[in-house]
């Protein structure tokens, strides 16, 4: 439905059904959030099609006292990323987490992150496996941007992806309810729509949307091939726009990149979204968080209503009123993922082969 038609509506059964929406996204996002971070083996029951559970002789994944050690096969893209303590992250019994080699034979999990290995599965271990060791795929990127996906049948135990059906599910990010409702205030806004892309594509569904878009209104465009934008100016830079463009780069269900969260909504940007369908978006955030570029049957329609909420600031607040009760969630991204992976090792009691892994992820 068009936010425009809903606009016509009475102010008041507006206001009525708007506030209604508030609570029901609230309570909703509240009890999604605590599924998703209290509660790791509720994800396991819903497996992802293709895969196979074995009923196994229960590795002791959870022997009382004892703490798991997870090996992490690669830095991520090769980087050394912080680690934090998952008691203090997730209130959960600490793992230890190591990217020491050495420790390969005792380690009870071993998690392998895709990009690092995928241009040579050699670079997998290739001896014997200790038996009750598992083995976890990472994945952050979309099928479209992963290759090589055939290579990783039959190796891994769990997979650990932003797809909310992944074994441990790690998303670019997410809403934390407050405890109680804040009083926010919207960075002055001096400046309309901007887009900030590394990967300039011109056949890419984005560039041709933007080359449409960009006949009704002004974007301006940051990153490579166009004007900087250093990751420590980012925030300052983008929370003059009133609109940030976060389209993502293929369209996959649950493919929702840092381009909302920390692009736009970390930088109080309206999000303007290109990726999965509405419907999927609002899984995460309210529906009133977000401009789908689908609300509008054409560039040219999306252009008129991003131009009538610049002259209209009562209706463009309105895309903020969502933060009265939620916050996008700043917890350390890296360290995270690897302590949701400890807990679910800590809580998992059966386990599975993933012999169809590259049917499952595309
Ligand atoms: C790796 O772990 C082994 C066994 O605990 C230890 O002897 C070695 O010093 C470690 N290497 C590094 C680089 O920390
Ligand atoms: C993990 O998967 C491998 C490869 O399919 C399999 O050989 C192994 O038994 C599984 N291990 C566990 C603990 O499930
Ligand atoms: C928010 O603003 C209202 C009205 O200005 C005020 O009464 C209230 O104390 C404020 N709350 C907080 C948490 O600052």
């Amino acid at each position: 439905m068009l936010p425009s038609e809903q606009m016509k509506s009475p102010a008041c059964q507006h206001l009525l059904i708007f506030i209604l929406s508030q609570f029901v996204t609230a309570f909703c996002l509240f009890a999604y959030i605590r599924l998703s971070t209290d509660t790791g083996p509720q994800l396991l029951s819903r497996q992802p099609s293709g895969l196979t559970t074995q009923p196994g002789n229960n590795p002791t994944p959870t022997q009382a006292g004892s703490q798991l050690t997870i090996l992490r096969w690669t830095w991520p893209f090769q980087q050394p990323t912080a680690l934090r303590k998952c008691s203090e992250l997730l209130g959960i019994r600490d793992c230890h987490i190591t990217a020491n080699h050495s420790w390969y034979l005792k380690a009870d999990a071993v998690i392998v992150h895709h990009k690092d290995v995928c241009s040579s599965p050699k670079k997998l271990l290739q001896g014997p496996r200790p038996p009750s060791q598992r083995w976890i795929w990472f994945n952050l990127e979309s099928p479209t941007h992963s290759p090589n996906l055939g290579s990783m049948d039959n190796l891994f135990n769990l997979t650990m992806s932003y797809r909310r059906d992944s074994d441990i599910f790690t998303p670019y990010g997410g809403l934390e309810v407050l405890s109680q409702p804040q009083n926010f205030s919207i960075p002055a806004k001096s400046k309309l729509v901007a887009w900030a892309v590394s990967n300039w594509n011109p056949a890419s569904r984005r560039v041709q949307y933007y080359e449409e878009l960009k006949k009704y209104l002004h974007v301006d465009i940051y990153g490579k091939h166009h004007m900087p934008l250093p990751q420590n100016k980012q925030v300052s830079t983008l929370s003059q726009y009133k609109f940030y463009l976060a389209f993502e780069n293929s369209l996959h269900e649950d493919y929702i990149t840092e381009k909302l969260w920390s692009n736009a909504l970390g930088s109080w940007a309206v999000p303007v979204v290109c990726g999965p369908p509405r419907e999927n978006y609002e899984r995460f955030l309210p529906p009133d968080a977000f401009i789908h570029i689908n609300d509008f049957p054409s560039a040219q329609g999306l252009a008129q209503h991003l131009l009538e909420l610049d002259k209209d600031p009562v209706r463009y607040q309105r895309y903020f009123q969502w933060r009265t009760w939620l916050k996008p969630s700043e917890r350390p991204f890296w360290a995270l993922h690897f302590c949701k992976a400890c807990r679910v090792l800590q809580v998992t009691e059966t386990y599975q082969t993933l012999p169809g892994l590259s049917k499952w992820f595309r």
